[in-house]
């Protein structure tokens, strides 16, 4: 390919939402499955080509939609919560669902157990922008209800895209429904927590959800105990 043919097909690649090219091979290793390889006869390997984590999250986005998969958007969700924070997280946090706040302002984790959820990510030394915040559920059940089943199924293949693209070295499921849902286990959260399980490359580990911690503060103690395995396990990896 003439020097001319290779710029053509960059200008192409980039109108087509390819944000960078890499012949690192430690870039090429991560991008995995999501890349694209124009090249792979070359003797000095292929080029690599790897759709960024933004594009792929804002495709995940576009799939979403403004939906109407489930019966939540009959329900009196104002619009979809999608998830925040960093595309490239090592460290990523799974809540429920939206509350009334979240529902309001479209961000996760932005209410009461929101603000608790951020002094828990200072206190392992890091700030809410380095971390990735998604729910199970997109959408704000009526009344904070818990989520049902149905919504469940519908809403969590987008959770685990998300997920995939992140490709976060550790996942912190909050609460029953995000760890119970990952994990596909109806096991109660107090036995789940305390452990550490595989998951899609990740590190998982259950917590407590924050929301509970302001009813019960006394489990604080436990969800500092996790919170140090998961700041262990980061600099480990
Ligand atoms: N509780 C959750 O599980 N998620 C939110 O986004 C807010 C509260």
């Amino acid at each position: 390919m003439s020097n001319d043919q290779l710029a053509e097909h960059l200008r192409f690649a980039r109108e087509l939402g390819v944000a960078g090219v890499s012949r690192d091979p430690a870039w090429r290793e991560r991008a995995g499955d999501r890349s694209v390889h124009p090249q792979a006869d070359r003797p000095d390997g292929p080029i690599t080509i790897p759709l960024t984590q933004v594009d792929a999250l804002a495709a995940v986005r576009a799939d979403i939609g403004d939906c109407t998969r489930c019966k939540l958007h009959t329900l009196g969700r104002t619009q979809v919560v999608f998830g925040v924070g960093n595309p490239n997280a090592d460290l990523m946090f799974v809540g429920e669902a939206p509350g009334g706040e979240e529902d309001i302002q479209g961000i996760p984790f932005v209410g009461r157990a929101g603000q608790l959820l951020t002094k828990i990510i200072e206190a392992i030394e890091m700030k809410r922008e380095d971390v990735y915040i998604a729910n199970v559920i997109k959408c704000r059940p009526p009344q904070n209800r818990n989520p049902e089943s149905d919504e469940v199924e519908t809403c969590e293949p987008f959770l685990f895209r998300q997920i995939d693209v992140i490709q976060p070295k550790v996942i912190v499921a909050l609460g029953k429904f995000g760890a119970q849902t990952l994990l596909r286990t109806l096991e109660p959260i107090s036995r789940l927590r305390g452990r550490i399980f595989e998951y899609r490359g990740a590190k998982l580990i259950p917590t407590f959800h924050p929301a509970y911690l302001l009813r019960n503060p006394s489990s604080k103690r436990e969800v500092w105990d996790d919170m140090k395995l998961v700041r262990k396990l980061l600099t480990e990896s």
